[in-house]
């Protein structure tokens, strides 16, 4: 098959929701789709908890929860879906952001009853940074939901994005008759207790026939003039809106019942882009060039203790990944043959021969690897986008023996390259803080300093409430600005300022005091350094 031909089928994307709306259970119904997976419950079992592997499974599992995260590849009606997981519960931390850098499009998850939660706005936020389209699923038709048209405002209103149902339900709860597709004009009618098995659900053709009103009986006329009323203020999919993040795709359905999702999927597949082309300190950089070229979005330490080592996840751009083929390291610029790239398909590892833009890849990697590191087949580009997003958790960290202090030391900037912490050094004195969007990304790093780097940590509370990135052309005006504000700067793991502010009136001051200095809630990765 062509290389085009391989690009245009991928649809890589991640599912954004707030815990326990429904994302794991949609998940297993599209690998079960997909026939990833033989049995549902193959993606649950992380959560619940196998026996332990490793030290590292050690933490998941007293944790109950899952540490890893993976790629999922499978095939749908013809095209080569990459699903990538984003870290959701205790395991949220910098890498579910970052994840959302490697997709090209997002399924965001609601639960019916309860709406826009935090976390999903959160995410969506994210998935602002750089206009990635949003299909949504509402999710838990089966439960007593919000009322349909209430949901829509809701999301508007909360998200400010256009909603285009596309299918509309017919009740919620114990009264859920069935969804309506809109632009099929089908009845998808719902049967209680028959999704677990099956995704067949039957369906009738036709909003005005007579089989709709048999089924729907007593509830048909209102039904009718709901639908009617939607349809008429209803706009049809804008693709170029959709395309461009402002106008969302949305579902109605039940995870757990396995009704809607087909209709969600098989939308999605025709909608969502393929690989797109991506930005580069060159350029831009189509995913249809011959060359190879990727970046790497995430690193993740002993998965599996067979394999003790580090898989640094890269998002292929363009060109083809083939194995035994050589690439080119362009940060340290040494060229490296990669014989043996793994891929996940479905929770296993796998190994790659032939990998195409918008598929993910693991490269074995044994401390060399950063990320937002870019690998070409030896063109000196970077690509941009895989930025370090303020922190939102912050704790002084320190040694438990003073004697450890060195080895604390090469730990802790041996996981902020790994992208598992990030750290500042404060200026003004010797204070190292770390920062993290999750809590458990803190335990992380005290079990990993301890096992692997034999340095045992101690952290402390610290008064800050965000990081903000600080630049200015005016090397003057970033000297007075420095000399001012010292006692709030640090540089952080790749020795860029950084000012930690106590709270947010605090940072709205100095901002206002100094209006010519830029300040930043993320930073690129691999940028060149403040001097
Ligand atoms: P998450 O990954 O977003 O955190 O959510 P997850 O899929 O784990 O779902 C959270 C809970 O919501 C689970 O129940 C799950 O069964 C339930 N759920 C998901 N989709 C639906 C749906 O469409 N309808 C209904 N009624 N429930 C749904 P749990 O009791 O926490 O877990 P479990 O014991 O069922 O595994």
């Amino acid at each position: 098959m062509e290389a085009t031909e391989q690009v245009d089928k991928r649809r890589t994307f991640a599912i954004i929701s707030h815990p326990d709306a429904g994302k794991t259970t949609v998940t297993e119904k599209l690998l079960l789709m997909g026939n990833a997976i033989q049995l549902a419950g193959t993606v649950k079992a992380k959560k619940s908890g196998r026996q332990a592997k490793s030290d590292w499974m050690a933490l998941e599992q007293q944790r109950g929860i899952s540490v890893t995260t993976s790629v999922m590849q499978f095939d749908y009606q013809g095209h080569v879906v990459n699903l990538l997981d984003t870290p959701g519960h205790e395991d949220f931390s910098e890498d579910t952001y970052r994840t959302l850098t490697a997709v090209d499009s997002a399924v965001m998850v609601i639960d019916g009853a309860k709406g826009v939660e935090p976390r999903t706005r959160k995410l969506v936020e994210i998935c602002r940074m750089r206009d990635t389209p949003i299909v949504t699923l509402v999710n838990k038709l089966d439960r007593e939901c919000m009322d349909p048209l209430d949901m829509i405002t809701h999301i508007e209103d909360e998200l400010q994005v256009e909603c285009t149902p596309i299918s509309w339900p017919i009740g919620s709860g114990r009264s859920l008759r069935g969804i309506y597709r809109f632009d099929k004009d089908e009845l998808k009618l719902y049967e209680q207790g028959h999704g677990s098995t099956t995704f067949n659900y039957d369906v009738i053709q036709g909003l005005h026939s007579p089989e709709a009103k048999e089924w729907l009986g007593a509830d048909y006329d209102d039904s009718m003039e709901m639908i009617e009323l939607v349809k008429g203020a209803g706009h049809e999919v804008d693709q170029q809106e959709y395309l461009e993040g402002r106008q969302t795709p949305v579902f109605f359905g039940s995870a757990l019942q396995n009704f809607g999702i087909t209709d969600l999927m098989d939308v999605f597949v025709k909608k969502a882009p393929s690989p797109l082309e991506r930005e580069t300190n060159e350029g831009m950089v189509s995913p249809y060039s011959d060359s190879f070229s990727g970046f790497v979005f995430k690193i993740q330490a002993n998965m599996d203790p067979q394999h003790r080592d580090r898989i640094a996840f890269l998002r292929i751009c363009s060109g083809a990944y083939r194995k035994g083929m050589k690439m080119r390291h362009v940060r340290i610029d040494r060229d490296i043959k990669i014989a043996d790239a793994v891929t996940f398909m479905a929770g296993d590892r796998a190994r790659v021969e032939e990998a195409y833009a918008g598929d993910i890849i693991g490269l074995h990697n044994h401390g060399t690897i950063r990320i937002g590191d870019t690998f070409t087949e030896g063109e000196k580009l970077q690509f941009k986008g895989v930025p370090n997003f303020a922190p939102e958790l912050f704790k002084r960290v320190r040694p438990k023996n003073p004697l450890h202090a060195k080895r604390l030391q090469t730990g802790i900037k041996q996981l902020s390259e790994e992208g598992v912490t990030q750290v500042f050094s404060m200026m003004s004195n010797k204070d190292v803080i770390l920062g993290a969007i999750g809590q458990l990304q803190f335990d992380l790093v005290a079990f990993r300093l301890a096992n692997e780097y034999g340095a045992e940590c101690a952290y402390e509370p610290c008064n800050i409430y965000t990081v903000r990135w600080v630049d200015s052309d005016d090397q003057k005006l970033m000297r007075e600005f420095c000399a001012r504000t010292q006692s709030q700067l640090a540089r952080d793991g790749g020795d860029h300022l950084a000012l930690l502010a106590t709270s947010r009136p605090n940072l709205q001051i100095i901002e206002e005091r100094w209006p010519d200095v830029s300040f930043s809630s993320s930073r690129e990765h691999a940028s060149i350094a403040t001097p």
